[in-house]
């Protein structure tokens, strides 16, 4: 275990969280969304509610003083990567200006979250990071309003795989631990994370899910208090907390209760996640150079490219999908390719969100079948399809990376290319 690892484990293990100064990047990045959202927040309610909670991203009011049954009191305001505006409505300069600067700290904090997962990973003796990927981040800019309350979170532990604490305008955040409630301490140069409900389930338990809470202080009960945390949801962990089983998490786990719970009980808290797969083909096509056949969508941006294929019609077979896909997209011939082979596994790939397809089923992701074809005809043979493919390019193995540029396409891309055709990468 090395110095750090080790530093982190000990905080764990006394505090229940860890801390870390921040890179000079990104506590910029933080600050300067910190100001950007006091700004949203001080825009007119009407205008903020044209950016309203949908599909897991938006604005959400909860205010006491317009409705008396909210148990919070405080606007937040919830975003993903792929976030865009819509409706109709002008955003004002204070929106965008906002919603660029969560982008940016999306992007940034990534790199962060790599390196305290492998921490995680390497005490937990499990790759965590194969739990999640780009999209899993949701960033939360809260406003708690002035509010009298002495608790104003109720305690609670967080039901995704770990939750980063980049900001706070006052104390008032505290931990569960050993026995009592404690002060959550970190100065603006620093933030803080820990581990949530899915990270004690996936490392079974040697990692533990830390119960935490807001209090007031009288800062925050005269001017309220702003806040912003960002979630890693373990998006790619077959097991959720079971929601249907023990209801709202904050109910059924008392504080600390998770500490020394043996794996066996905590697995009653979870359930299999039921995921749909929209089964698919992918065409790896080498030319006689050793080139691959790539295509750019036109509903992609120009640079981004892609290994053609797509999904299955009706009763199909994944062999039937990939000719007829590779005919439709590139007019390229049966005669003119050569089977080489098909991987032995599939890639299952999470969609960002659940697509709904034409027969109204909702898919959560795509199962892709890779074959591996030699072309064996010219390229004057080759026909776009019309209002789907804008252009096609060949490209060589080693400079896949400069136009396979979504989330973890290269990686898997490569993984599938040595499978079946190993000798590409000797010719580096
Ligand atoms: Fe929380």
């Amino acid at each position: 275990m090395n110095k750090n690892t080790s530093k982190i484990k000990k905080e764990l293990d006394t505090l229940g969280y860890g801390i870390v100064d921040y890179p000079e990047s990104l506590k910029n990045t933080v600050f300067k969304l910190m100001e950007n959202f006091q700004s949203f927040s001080g825009q007119s309610l009407e205008h903020k509610q044209n950016l309203s909670y949908q599909n897991s991203m938006g604005y959400e009011n909860r205010d006491k003083t317009i409705n008396p049954e909210s148990v919070d009191h405080k606007e937040s305001f919830y975003i993903k990567a792929g976030y865009e505006m819509h409706g109709a409505f002008l955003p004002s300069k204070i929106d965008k200006a906002f919603v660029a600067s969560c982008k940016n700290l999306l992007d940034e904090a990534f790199e962060l979250i790599i390196n305290t997962t492998d921490t995680f990973s390497e005490i937990a003796g499990v790759d965590m990071g194969q739990y999640f990927d780009r999209s899993a981040l949701t960033l939360r800019a809260i406003h708690y309003y002035p509010d009298s309350n002495t608790e104003i979170a109720h305690h609670h532990v967080d039901r995704g795989g770990q939750t980063y604490h980049l900001f706070e305008t006052t104390d008032g955040l505290e931990a569960y631990w050993q026995g009592k409630w404690n002060k959550i301490i970190f100065n603006q140069n620093q933030l803080i994370y820990f581990p949530c409900i899915q990270a004690q389930y996936a490392s079974k338990c040697v990692l533990k899910g830390l119960c935490h809470r807001v209090v007031s202080n009288n800062d925050s009960i005269q001017h309220g208090r702003y806040s912003l945390v960002l979630f890693v949801d373990y998006n790619k962990l077959p097991y959720k907390y079971s929601m249907n089983k023990k209801g709202p998490i904050e109910k059924a786990l008392m504080p600390g209760q998770n500490y020394a719970m043996p794996f066996s009980e905590l697995e009653n808290y979870f359930e299999e996640k039921k995921q749909l797969f929209r089964k698919g083909v992918s065409a790896l096509i080498m030319n006689d150079k050793n080139e691959f056949l790539l295509v750019n969508l036109e509903t992609f941006k120009t640079h981004f490219f892609a290994i053609p294929g797509g999904g299955l019609d009706g009763n199909e077979s994944t062999e039937d999908a990939v000719y007829r896909e590779i005919q439709e997209e590139l007019g390229i011939a049966r005669q003119s390719l050569e089977l080489v082979g098909v991987c032995k596994e599939s890639l299952k790939l999470l969609f960002k969100k659940k697509k709904l397809q034409r027969n109204g089923v909702g898919y959560d992701g795509s199962e892709r079948y890779f074959f591996g074809f030699k072309f064996t005809g010219s390229d004057s043979e080759i026909k776009l399809q019309e209002d789907e493919i804008r252009s096609y390019k060949w490209v060589s193995y080693e400079n896949l990376k400069g136009y396979l540029l979504f989330d973890d396409q290269l990686k898997d891309t490569q993984e599938k290319i040595l499978e079946l055709f190993p000798f590409v990468n000797e010719n580096i």
